[in-house]
């Protein structure tokens, strides 16, 4: 096996995820994750949460990750996202091993490039819903009009056209999730890790997310991951997988 080889069995369920052939530099992957694990130590007790994760995500992808609350999914999306680091193994984003970065060289390869929504949302509470969507743009070259027409047309269309001069202690649960969703799609990230992303809505906005996430791996070629417990219409996945007892298994 070459030293950067990726070390995954493969497997029926599908056709790349668990592949031999897979290197932290293969072109095909915007994520490579190779034997990671993470033990919390709190109050002399030990939990081991991730015992041994292998995934590559390719670009253009939408995977799902479920699995029952407390296994580890949001544990595994800040890992991958360079947020926490793992006690063991290797994070590869867009061919760069992440643990030979130094701190500063990681948030600048990750900074436009890696978009997170987080499960509690993250707002700012000072700035309304539309200054919030812009806070995703921050990245972009292009001038204040152009911003604000992006994020107003990503709010309007997650239903929030009604909504842009609201602060977030204005907006209910679900709204407030959807301009998180709104802030993170505006800059186009390579990847996007969305952490129950339709956890605080209904059916019908719940799809109207998916679509959105959707629509950011086929129109402009990110890759997307999702967490979740909940239900998920796991159809419109590229991949999905179940973590259980700190290791992914495929659906
Ligand atoms: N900073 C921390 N210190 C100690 N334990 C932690 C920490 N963060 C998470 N844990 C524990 O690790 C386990 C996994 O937590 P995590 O938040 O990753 O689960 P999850 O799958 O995202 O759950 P949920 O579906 O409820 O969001 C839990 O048992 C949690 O209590
Ligand atoms: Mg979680």
């Amino acid at each position: 096996m070459r030293e950067d080889c990726f070390p995954l069995k493969p497997c029926g369920g599908c056709d790349y995820a668990m592949k031999t052939d897979v290197t932290i530099t293969d072109e095909r992957m915007v994520l490579t994750c190779t034997g990671v694990t993470k033990t919390y130590r709190t109050r002399g007790k030990q939990i081991s949460v991730l015992r041994g994760i292998d995934l590559a995500i390719p670009k253009g992808t939408l995977t799902v990750i479920t699995g029952n609350s407390g296994t580890g999914k949001t544990t595994l999306l800040s890992i991958a996202g360079g947020l926490d680091r793992p006690d063991t193994g290797r994070i590869a984003f867009m061919g760069n091993p992440m643990e030979s970065l130094t701190a500063r060289e990681s948030a600048l390869l990750r900074r436009g490039r890696i978009g997170f929504i987080f499960q509690n949302f993250n707002l700012i509470d000072s700035w309304t819903a539309i200054e919030n969507a812009e806070a995703g743009l921050i990245h972009l070259r292009v001038t204040a009009d152009e911003k604000r027409r992006l994020a107003t047309d990503l709010l309007a269309g997650l239903g929030l056209a009604g909504r842009l001069d609201s602060f977030p202690d204005e907006l209910s649960v679900g709204e407030e999730q959807r301009v998180a969703i709104a802030r993170t799609l505006a800059a186009r990230p390579s990847l996007v890790l969305a952490d129950e992303p339709t956890g605080s809505v209904d059916d019908e906005t719940g799809a109207e997310i998916i679509r959105r996430l959707m629509a950011h791996t086929r129109e402009h070629g990110g890759s997307v991951i999702v967490a979740t417990h909940g239900p998920f219409p796991l159809g419109t996945a590229d991949a999905v997988f179940r973590l259980a007892e700190g290791v992914l298994l495929p659906l």
